[in-house]
């Protein structure tokens, strides 16, 4: 038997462009937007849709916001892009001390990229490079790495990311990695309680690394929440353990905030939630508000100390083309800036709304919404799954987006996880419509 099907009823769709993440030959159902402006996506007719989604997590501050439109438009006026390499300008500078500013100065610096796959490979590269600096020898080369994790599609990126149906096609492109189980603290393994918890689940980990931590580099994780495989919550202690462990045995640790960074749980970013700092920290997603490609790697003073050599072949070798780019940096500047003025208390509003509804639809449907969570302005629960069917590609999710759609909500679930985080900015009445849309999903299942 062939492991493939050539499906021949499936036709290709008459647009030019290559839709991702969609079955080829079936995208009919294809949303075309017209515009934007705050929460809202208008389709041709002009009838606005909640972007409950924030446009794949990165409209922070509501689509079209003034503040970062104006400067976009001043930045053009006077330098579109210059290479970064050689070169240095007012945007750049401004916003890497902002950032370095949002974390306190627990960072020296700020390496730029433009999406967050390729800010994690950067990470990754930084962390064998660190090593390599001190022994040209050094045999760490290898990750550890977390079932639910998630850190893009680049190859690299993919290698670090959970092991499933995304990459195992890829799977002959692996370097070494070594896979733990994930923590999850919505819907424990090992059916611990907060109080019973002593981080356990990590226990695999601590007794692997005596003897095998000679060829591991580094950890990469997301902090608190594990977001595209289906917002798994878990507790600051799972991190403060880790990070000691790290410590003992010489390993780094990587934060990937691609979608954690920029308040989405409530602070700048979620380690600050926690008493752990990585060595790495990797940011993307709203970093711009949405507006433009951005993304950064930044880099703490020890990692740094390691570059700092008088061997050019020590260098790090790494650059991209739009690396840095002033028009990027200027949406930057001012998406933090609104951020640092009340943001924090945006998102504080948020959350508390978001309990609110959370509440309601716990009561009104205690048997199809599981593991209720919410953080910041995320609020996810799972759906219960149909026999037989893969997490992601289980039909409930798409069968709950449909009819949330029919009430003017866009949603993109996760398989049998259903999630909202809107724009900080969502008005009291676009959250009413949502809780609405997913009550009318719900009664629909
Ligand atoms: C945690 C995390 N890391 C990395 C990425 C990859 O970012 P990008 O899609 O910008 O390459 C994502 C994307 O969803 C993400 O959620």
């Amino acid at each position: 038997m062939p492991c493939y099907q050539w499906e021949t009823s499936l036709k290709p769709s008459e647009s030019a462009t290559w839709i991702p993440l969609t079955l080829q030959g079936s995208e009919e159902d294809l949303f075309y937007v017209k515009r934007a402006k705050d929460e809202f996506l208008y389709d041709k007719e002009d009838t606005a849709f909640i972007d409950a989604i924030s446009s794949w997590w990165t409209s922070i501050h509501g689509h079209c916001h003034p503040q970062i439109q104006a400067a976009i438009e001043k930045q053009i006026q006077h330098l579109d892009h210059v290479m970064l390499a050689g070169f240095l300008h007012d945007p750049v500078e401004k916003l890497s001390e902002s950032l370095l500013s949002l974390t306190n100065h627990s960072f020296q610096k700020v390496f730029y990229s433009d999406n967050g796959s390729n800010a994690v490979e950067i990470a990754l590269k930084l962390a064998i490079q660190y090593f390599k600096n001190a022994d040209q020898n050094s045999q760490k080369n290898g990750f550890f790495i977390f079932s639910s994790a998630y850190h893009g599609d680049s190859i690299g990126a993919m290698n670090v990311s959970g092991l499933n149906y995304f990459n195992r096609i890829f799977s002959s492109l692996r370097f070494p990695t070594k896979e733990f189980q994930a923590p999850n603290c919505i819907n424990c393994p090992l059916q611990k309680t907060p109080n019973s918890c002593n981080v356990e689940c990590l226990d695999p980990f601590a007794e692997f690394l005596p003897t095998n931590s000679e060829s591991f580099a580094a950890v990469i994780i997301e902090p608190l929440v594990f977001g595209a495989n289906g917002m798994i919550f878990y507790e600051p202690k799972f991190l403060e353990r880790l990070q000691t462990l790290c410590k003992t045995h010489d390993i780094l640790l990587i934060y990937d905030e691609v979608f954690t960074g920029m308040g989405r749980l409530g602070n700048g970013f979620a380690y600050q939630e926690t008493q752990t700092c990585p060595d790495l920290l990797v940011t993307a997603k709203g970093l711009t508000g949405g507006a433009l490609p951005l993304a950064a790697t930044l880099v703490s003073h020890s990692i740094y100390q390691r570059f700092l050599n008088k061997d050019p072949y020590l260098s790090f070798f790494h650059a991209h083309t739009m690396t840095g780019n002033p028009i990027s940096c200027s949406a930057s500047l001012a998406s933090v800036g609104l951020w640092k003025d009340g943001g924090k208390k945006r998102v504080k509003q948020l959350e508390s709304n978001l309990k609110e509804i959370k509440s309601e639809l716990v009561s009104l449907f205690p048997d199809l919404v599981l593991h209720a969570r919410v953080k910041g302005s995320l609020f996810a629960f799972d759906l219960p799954m149909e026999i037989g069917e893969d997490e992601y590609l289980n039909p409930v999710g798409k069968r709950f987006k449909e009819k949330a759609f029919q009430k003017q909500v866009l949603l993109r679930p996760l398989g049998n996880t259903i999630y909202v985080c809107p724009p900080y900015t969502t008005s009291k009445q676009s959250l009413l419509q949502i809780q609405e849309a997913l009550a009318f999903a719900l009664k629909s299942l």
